[in-house]
């Protein structure tokens, strides 16, 4: 009797627990998680959610809101738009269009799009800005929708707006602060809480500077439990999403009278598939053993490839040991406040001290890597002696693609320029900044080089 229970508790630690619960104590799911993490190389059959049913209906009504309806707000006069330019030169550009684009890092739309970029629509004299000016992103010279901007620096683009309103005399837009770290990287949290802030009063002292992170993939949407960065919030919620477009122009009543437009833009977002890796066919035999290394590896926190759907393991932050600040900033006074606004009504909102360990559902399109965007290839993200501290990335060329390191080919600076002009301040991402650390998730450093080649291999197939 007392010899098989010690028997029993021998093996216990040994099985690679269920994944991390939706529910139960958010600090318990992180260390069980760590522990699965340590304790990997077991090959088990994963454990797999069914995958969501999606409402076909639901999703195309969803589509067609975001693409011609009216997300967003009336933010911008297109003539103010269309002269931008002027803040910063004299002489007309030749192409005016173009060099608005390069500027603030806008993806150019897919269609003619009345001449305004991703993420901008024409209506009447003015222009909205909805979700795809940081939630469309050029991937290897090409914009794919749900693949996070990594370019864009919003905070600029207000910033000249106002210099424009100065000059030329309109209401300047006046959103809240959304400070920006890098090229794609803001603190769009921090935001969100001065937005609720707006709405009463906070139980206590509240961050509004939450650290910094890019855009998720929306494709990975529909793979996962828990949504933000740290698996703060249910997969389900929308009404935290639709707190940007306050930021926008939208008002609080243009939000409540569009709520199922925008309960069906979610829907849509949950059609959506991974671009197909463009570059040249990884070999099969590599891609195998990638595979091998990844589900005895990886697994135990990443969504295992065998399963459409998996429940999200929420990582400690001091296991995963990546930036801290996103994760430390969101506390209990931070879920009280969205918890007591319109935003968070009836939704579990958590405080999790975690990190979520994301979908790698076609992570090869969604660099750069980690939630702060910190390091520009998957290889570096495997290899952590090969993360630069200082780098520029590419503005928008066409030929910024590493297909070997699989990421943002980006140039490697000795150290961060001395007061650079302010258009240029964003292109360069300073890991040693507050909130911007590329340390830690040191996982792949243990791997051999070659099996780290088989893994990039396999992750490009996914
Ligand atoms: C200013 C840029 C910006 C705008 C505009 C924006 N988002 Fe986001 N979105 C982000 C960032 C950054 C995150 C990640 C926040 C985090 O994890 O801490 C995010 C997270 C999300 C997520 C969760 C993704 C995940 O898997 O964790 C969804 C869904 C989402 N946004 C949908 C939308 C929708 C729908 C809109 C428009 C109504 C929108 N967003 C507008 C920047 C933006
Ligand atoms: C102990 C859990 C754990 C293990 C084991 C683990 N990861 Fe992660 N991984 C995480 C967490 C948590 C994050 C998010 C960290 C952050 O963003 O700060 C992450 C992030 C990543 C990212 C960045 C994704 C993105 O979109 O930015 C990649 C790529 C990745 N992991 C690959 C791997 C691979 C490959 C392995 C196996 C060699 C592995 N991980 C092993 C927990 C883990």
């Amino acid at each position: 009797m007392r010899l098989s229970l010690a028997l029993l508790l021998l093996v216990l630690p040994a099985c690679p627990g269920p994944a991390v619960p939706d529910a139960g104590a958010e600090g318990d799911a992180g260390a069980a998680a760590a522990d699965a993490g340590i304790d990997a190389g077991v090959t088990v059959e994963p454990a797999c959610l069914p995958a969501l049913v999606v409402d076909a209906d639901k999703a195309d009504a969803g589509r067609q809101f975001l693409f011609q309806g009216q997300v967003g707000g009336q933010m911008v006069p297109r003539l103010a738009f269309d002269n931008l330019w002027r803040v910063w030169t004299n002489v007309p550009p030749a192409d005016a269009p173009a060099a608005i684009r390069e500027r603030y890092g806008f993806a150019p739309a897919l269609s003619a799009n009345d001449g305004l970029p991703m993420g901008f629509r024409a209506d009447g004299a003015n222009v909205r800005v909805d979700c795809l000016v940081c939630h469309a992103g050029e991937v290897a010279g090409q914009t794919v929708v749900g693949a996070g901007n990594n370019r864009v620096d919003l905070e600029l683009f207000i910033d000249d707006l106002k210099s424009l309103a100065r000059l030329v005399g309109f209401p300047a837009p006046n959103p809240p602060a959304l400070r920006t770290g890098a090229r794609g990287v803001n603190d769009i949290i921090g935001m969100t809480m001065q937005l609720a802030l707006r709405q009463g009063p906070a139980p206590g002292p509240v961050n509004t500077e939450v650290g910094f992170q890019d855009a998720p993939a929306w494709w990975t949407l529909a793979d996962k439990t828990r949504i933000y960065t740290d698996g703060s919030g249910p997969q389900t919620a929308h009404r935290t999403m639709m707190a940007t477009q306050l930021a926008f122009g939208a008002t609080q009543q243009d939000l409540e009278r569009l709520e199922p437009e925008y309960v069906a833009l979610r829907e849509y977002l949950l059609t959506l598939k991974a671009p197909a890796w463009p570059f040249a066919v990884p070999e099969p035999a590599a891609v195998a053993r990638g595979r091998v290394v990844f589900r005895e590896r990886c697994t135990s926190c990443h969504r295992d490839d065998r399963c459409d759907r998996a429940e999200t393991t929420l990582v400690a932050r001091e296991t995963v040991g990546t930036d801290a600040e996103r994760s430390a900033k969101y506390g209990p006074n931070e879920v009280a406040l969205i918890s007591s606004s319109w935003f968070g009504q009836g939704e579990s909102y958590r405080s999790t001290g975690s990190y979520s360990a994301p979908s790698l559902r076609g992570v090869w399109a969604s660099a750069p890597y980690l939630h702060n965007a910190s390091v520009p290839t998957l290889e570096g993200v495997l290899d952590s002696s090969k993360r630069p501290r200082f780098f520029r990335v590419m503005g928008t060329r066409r030929d910024d693609y590493d297909p070997v390191g699989v990421g943002l080919n980006v140039e490697v600076l000795p150290a961060a320029p001395v007061n650079p002009p302010r258009a240029e301040r964003s292109w360069v991402y300073d890991t040693t900044r507050p909130g911007l650390g590329n340390q830690g998730h040191l996982f792949g450093d243990a791997l051999t080089p070659a099996e780290r080649k088989d893994v990039l291999a396999f992750l490009k197939t996914q």
